[in-house]
């Protein structure tokens, strides 16, 4: 079955066309980072404004890539939500006209879902390209990490039966910032450049992780359940009205006129102790990520753990996963870098299973700005 897959609830414009959930023949991305940079964060006005100039080239692009024409496509799955509702909405009523004229079957997918699938559709790719890769063995624990979501599921598979399908419990969520919205706001009161988590990711290798000891972000209730807003406050503080303040904002000022600049630009312009500050931030992130994914899988007694969402790009995040693994007998896997960050393949492959499990929305079929994915349920007995 040939899926159209339609993305646009955040700052992505995307559109792809997926086989049977697993070959990918078209992948179209449209960023708006140039529009959102000099604002060191999405806004959405100019989101909703971008996503219509974009949805119709980038669906024409996705066809012409992939060879084909609207026609040829056999169903359309479309991100409803969480997510900016003015750009979500761009998306579904996209997908949805499409649907009717062309007579095709619909069906809306959660976006957190769709970072979950970019997970399997990776191992499928891989698999037929025959590397070989390790074998998922359902029940997974899923950490699903990106500008706007930081939350733990475990994911069940039913491979046959009238129930068939993926059902998802949520484990924890973050409390406050998404864990790639504090490296966003980090690289603005450091005048790094956006998005911050590239920009840090590629800093942090020059400075010395230990130079800032924060301490454990403690939660209180849930102990799966996340919190970013006390590092950032930490960080703030250690900023505000010192030597790396000044250098902050002679960064700014540098890079109003600059234009574009590299990540070695940037570097040239950074102190040691800003790299090592940043190097200790991204640490502190990095080690909460993958203390409370090992702690879920425990809980959850699970043998695997996906992680997924822009975050997963991080160098030091999948080093720690993978050196993990490797003590403790888990598998880990995650997408390639441009399956974790926002894209439409992983929407196809999601609805695919959808669509293959009977689900069809309709013409009431709408947007909603948090998520809904799972049943949230607290694991006990091993807290
Ligand atoms: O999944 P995504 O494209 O969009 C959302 O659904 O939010 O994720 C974007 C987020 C941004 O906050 C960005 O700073 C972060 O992912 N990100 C990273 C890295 N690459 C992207 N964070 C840390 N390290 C990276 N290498
Ligand atoms: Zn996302």
């Amino acid at each position: 079955m040939l899926v159209l897959g339609i993305e646009s609830s955040c700052d992505e414009t995307a559109a792809a066309i997926v086989a049977d959930g697993e070959r990918i023949l078209s992948n179209v991305v449209a960023s708006q980072v140039l529009t959102h940079e000099k604002y060191g964060g999405v806004v959405p006005e100019l989101a909703s404004r971008e996503h219509l100039r974009k949805i119709g080239p980038v669906v024409d692009e996705a066809c012409r890539r992939a060879g084909l024409a609207l026609k040829d496509v056999e169903a359309i799955a479309v991100t409803e939500g969480p997510g900016l509702v003015g750009s979500l909405l761009v998306g579904l009523v996209y997908g949805k006209t499409l649907a009717l004229s062309l007579g095709k079957p619909l069906v809306g997918v959660n976006h957190l879902e769709g970072h979950i699938h970019a997970v399997l559709l990776e191992n499928k790719l891989a698999r037929r390209a025959g590397e070989s890769v390790d074998e998922i063995r359902f029940p997974v624990v899923t950490l699903v990490v990106s500008g706007g979501h930081t939350s733990l599921f475990r994911v069940e598979r039913r491979e046959s039966g009238a129930n068939s399908g993926f059902t998802y419990q949520r484990l924890g969520q973050t409390r406050d910032d998404a864990a790639g919205e504090a490296f966003d706001k980090v690289a603005r009161l450091l005048a790094l450049g956006y998005p911050g988590g590239p920009v840090i990711d590629r800093l942090a290798r020059f400075g010395n992780p230990r130079a800032t000891q924060f301490g454990r972000i403690k939660m209180k209730g849930n102990p799966l359940d996340f919190s970013f807003s006390g590092l950032k406050t930490a960080m703030l503080y250690r900023v505000r009205g010192t030597a790396l303040a000044t250098e902050a904002e002679e960064r700014r000022a540098w890079r109003k006129t600059a234009g574009r600049v590299t990540p070695e630009q940037i570097r040239a312009r950074c102190s040691q102790a800003t790299l090592d500050l940043v190097a200790s931030f991204q640490q502190a992130v990095v080690n909460d990520l993958v203390e409370r994914t090992l702690a879920a899988a425990d809980s959850a007694r699970v043998d695997s753990v996906f992680v997924s969402g822009g975050v997963a790009c991080n160098s030091l995040l999948r080093e720690r996963f993978v050196e993990a693994a490797r003590q403790s007998g888990l598998g880990v896997f995650f997408p390639s870098p441009a399956l974790s960050t926002d894209n439409a393949a992983m929407i196809a492959a999601a609805g695919f299973y959808k669509l293959a499990s009977g689900s069809r929305a309709d013409t009431s079929l709408t947007v909603y700005a948090s998520s809904p994915l799972g049943v949230t349920s607290r694991l006990r007995g091993r807290e």
